[in-house]
């Protein structure tokens, strides 16, 4: 297929997505639209997603969402050359109606389904937003997420680190939880971070020089609360230094780990001369995250690709593009594809 379009559709948390992408002649892609709907403030009540109110407002929203991405495209459905949706892992009531959109119109436009891995959207986003050459490392920060994934080609993606209990952004969302601030947690801890005192709190930095590449991030969390509570009760200031401790100690953390990806990656391609790290997920938002990263990069040899943040949190695009990517490969799926709550890459 040359210069496939390709309709993407996500739903997995709570984010409402479609988007339009097409492969340009220059072999990069093209992103036609990219609408994003967010439920934050269906679910502000509730201090985090509930997936029963996240399904029901996907139901709502998505015709709609679909609507908006062709008409931004300025296209119909006539030129769309196959939809692709995610279909796990996330919450399976909102998977569920993405899949059943896309095959709906799949099936009715007699279109090629592609029914993608939301981590696999995520892991080709520098490949959407930069165009670059597998292979390459990508660090996944998201609510859901904390991995180290080389990226070696489409669907062939190794583990390297993983979290072994809370994932970064859900570290940030309990941290904003427990400092009473509102959720989504991550930018307001940054918010306040940037108020604060980074060295007023000694907390610990998780795993810093173990050799394997896990993260792991309860222990943080549980110093920051007997840390918070042992200063009840709080002033701005305190919330203030809290964050600015807690986000150092992600971001060293986070640092730490990256140090020892990008040397494995170097022993394991010697000859690649220009290396990669991509950033993916919500977290990759934070500057102070963003910047410890680029300065291991820097000292390391890589190139940081940091998409810009609209392709960085959950979107339709990077599924539009994982669906370009699997279409061009001829791995296209039939109407029964299941979706899947766990799905690892
Ligand atoms: O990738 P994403 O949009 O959704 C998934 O989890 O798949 O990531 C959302 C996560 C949330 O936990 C949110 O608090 C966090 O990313 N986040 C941030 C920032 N912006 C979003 N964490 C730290 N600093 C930020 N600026
Ligand atoms: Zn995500």
């Amino acid at each position: 297929t040359t210069a496939a379009t390709v309709l993407g559709i996500e739903t997995s948390c709570d984010e409402t997505a479609a988007a339009v992408v097409r492969r340009r002649a220059d072999g990069g892609a093209e992103i036609l639209s990219n609408v994003v709907l967010s439920q934050i403030e269906e679910h502000a009540a509730f201090g985090g997603v509930v997936p029963e109110i996240a399904a029901r407002a996907h139901v709502e929203a998505l015709d709609g969402i679909v609507r908006a991405a062709l008409g931004d495209a300025g296209i119909t459905l006539g030129a769309v050359d196959a939809v692709a949706a995610t279909v796990g892992p996330g919450l399976v009531g909102g998977l569920l109606v993405g899949a059943m959109t896309g095959k709906a119109i799949a099936a009715a436009r007699g279109l090629p389904f592609v029914a993608v891995n939301h981590l696999e959207g995520h892991a080709l986003s520098p490949r959407l937003s930069d165009n670059i050459a597998y292979p390459y490392l990508l660090l996944l920060v998201s609510g859901g997420h904390s991995q180290i994934l080389l990226v070696r080609g489409l669907g062939d993606y190794e583990r390297w680190g993983t979290t072994i209990d809370d994932a970064l952004g859900e570290a940030f969302d309990k941290t904003a939880k427990l400092l009473s601030l509102p959720h989504p947690g991550g930018p307001n801890v940054e918010i306040m971070a940037a108020k604060g005192d980074p060295t007023r709190f000694a907390l610990p930095r998780p795993m810093k020089g173990e050799a394997r590449l896990d993260f792991s991030f309860s222990g943080l969390k549980t110093a920051l609360r007997l840390a918070a509570e042992a200063k009840a009760p709080l002033s701005d200031e305190d919330v203030a230094d809290l964050c600015a401790s807690f986000q150092a100690a992600c971001a060293e953390t986070l640092a730490d780990r990256t140090r020892r990806a990008l040397a494995r990656f170097r022993e394991r391609f010697p000859d690649i001369a220009g290396p990669v790290l991509g950033i993916a997920g919500g977290v990759g938002a934070n500057k102070a995250i963003r910047a410890a990263l680029a300065k291991e990069c820097e000292t390391a040899g890589f190139r940081l690709v940091a998409p810009p943040l609209k392709l960085c949190s959950d979107n339709g695009a990077m599924i539009a593009y994982a669906g370009l990517e699997r279409l061009e490969a001829g791995l296209t799926d039939s109407l029964d594809a299941p979706v899947r709550s766990r799905w690892p890459l």
